[in-house]
């Protein structure tokens, strides 16, 4: 049950970083170096190309996912929208390899994809929160989540399980490769720095229940990982708030989008690595002369005086991880204030099992 918490979703949010260190200890042997099945290190390490297929939150994982494999063990990886890719399979290389992202490995679209692969004779692997699920049954190898149950249809502690999971199979992977990352201290320093960010929840619902309880839309702008933690951001404000928010590469907005800005449109900048945060910063002053009311969340090092929102610094592979935990706040202080029904958005099912 749920206990002292008024919905699933606070609890499950408060989960992570309890997952995030079950993690690191399920998936180190007895010497701390990370492990998974020979078979799947050797199929993957004769991989000469990643293809990543999930729906939804899994699918934004799937992009922090598709860096940590090209950084860390140098194989290119793509990622494919499980639905699209079922009915216009990609042109694939000689070896490919298939990774199934779902929390429930019971959705429909993926199933379809996975069919597909297996007719084809590839082999793959599913990261899922559910032991014995359909697609950990029909893929050629199954990682764990190792998340507990969760509960609200806005998944949560599955994406940043999703990423640590991929995270640690890069590490078993490429152990020879690894550059200089010792990924199990950066692993727990990301916990810990999801635990400062969660005991600031009172800020966090005082700055939504400023600024976002009123609008219509929003907008999440980044670049890099900060762009695809956006897309995660804006999913999760919009499906449980009901508000119009998309993700913009900030580097588009003049492109396009910037056409939608209004006087007191929110736009909430992400900001945590290097090379791109001036230019995230130029673009949001973009929007800032167009009337935009702007919020910055940066991490540390890329702090600047009057950002709204200051998080721990984390390794910058994985601070999708800890900025999640932000944006999910953010996503459940809007619903809740609100008085809408946090776990249970209008139009949605925990489990998608049809295509
Ligand atoms: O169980 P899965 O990870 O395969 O589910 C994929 C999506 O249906 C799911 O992530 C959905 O987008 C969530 N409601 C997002 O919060």
């Amino acid at each position: 049950g749920k206990g002292a918490y008024p919905y699933y979703m606070i609890k499950e949010i408060d989960e992570q970083p309890a997952v995030l260190r079950r993690l690191i200890q399920t998936y180190q042997d007895q010497n701390g170096q990370f492990v998974v099945d020979d078979n799947l290190k050797a199929a993957l390490q004769n991989s000469d190309r990643l293809y990543i297929v999930a729906c939804g939150t899994s699918y934004h994982a799937g992009w922090v996912g598709k860096n940590l494999f090209e950084k860390q063990i140098n194989i290119p990886t793509e990622i494919h929208l499980a639905s699209e890719f079922a009915y216009n399979p990609p042109l694939m290389s000689e070896k490919p390899f298939f990774i199934f992202l779902s929390q429930s490995g019971e959705t429909a679209d993926s199933r379809q994809a996975l069919v597909l692969v297996n007719q084809l004779g590839h082999p793959s692997l599913t990261i899922t929160n559910v032991k014995g699920s359909t697609l950990s049954r029909e893929a050629t190898y199954t990682l764990l989540l190792h998340a507990g149950p969760e509960i609200a249809v806005a998944s949560t502690k599955a994406y940043t399980a999703q990423i640590t999971v991929m995270a640690i199979l890069a590490a078993a992977v490429g152990q020879t490769q690894q550059h200089g990352l010792d990924l199990a201290h950066e692993l727990s320093i990301a916990a810990t720095n999801m635990e400062t960010i969660l005991a600031e929840k009172d800020q966090i619902k005082a700055w939504v229940d400023e600024n976002l309880l009123e609008t219509p839309n929003a907008f999440y702008i980044g670049r890099f990982l900060d762009y695809y933690v956006s897309m995660e951001a804006a999913l999760k404000l919009k499906e449980i708030s009901y508000i119009q928010t998309e993700a913009f590469a900030s580097g588009e907005l003049k492109h396009g989008t910037i056409a939608l800005i209004e006087e007191g449109t929110p736009v909430i900048a992400i900001i945590s690595q290097a090379k791109v945060d001036k230019h995230t910063r130029g673009n949001l002053e973009e929007v800032k002369a167009r009337g935009a009311k702007t919020c910055v969340i940066a991490t540390q090092d890329f702090a600047q005086p009057g950002d709204q929102f200051v998080l721990p610094k984390t390794h910058a592979l994985l601070t999708p991880l800890v900025i999640a935990v932000m944006v999910q706040l953010i996503a459940y202080y809007t619903s809740l204030g609100k008085g809408l029904d946090v776990d249970k958005p209008r139009n949605l099912a925990k489990s998608v099992t049809v295509e």
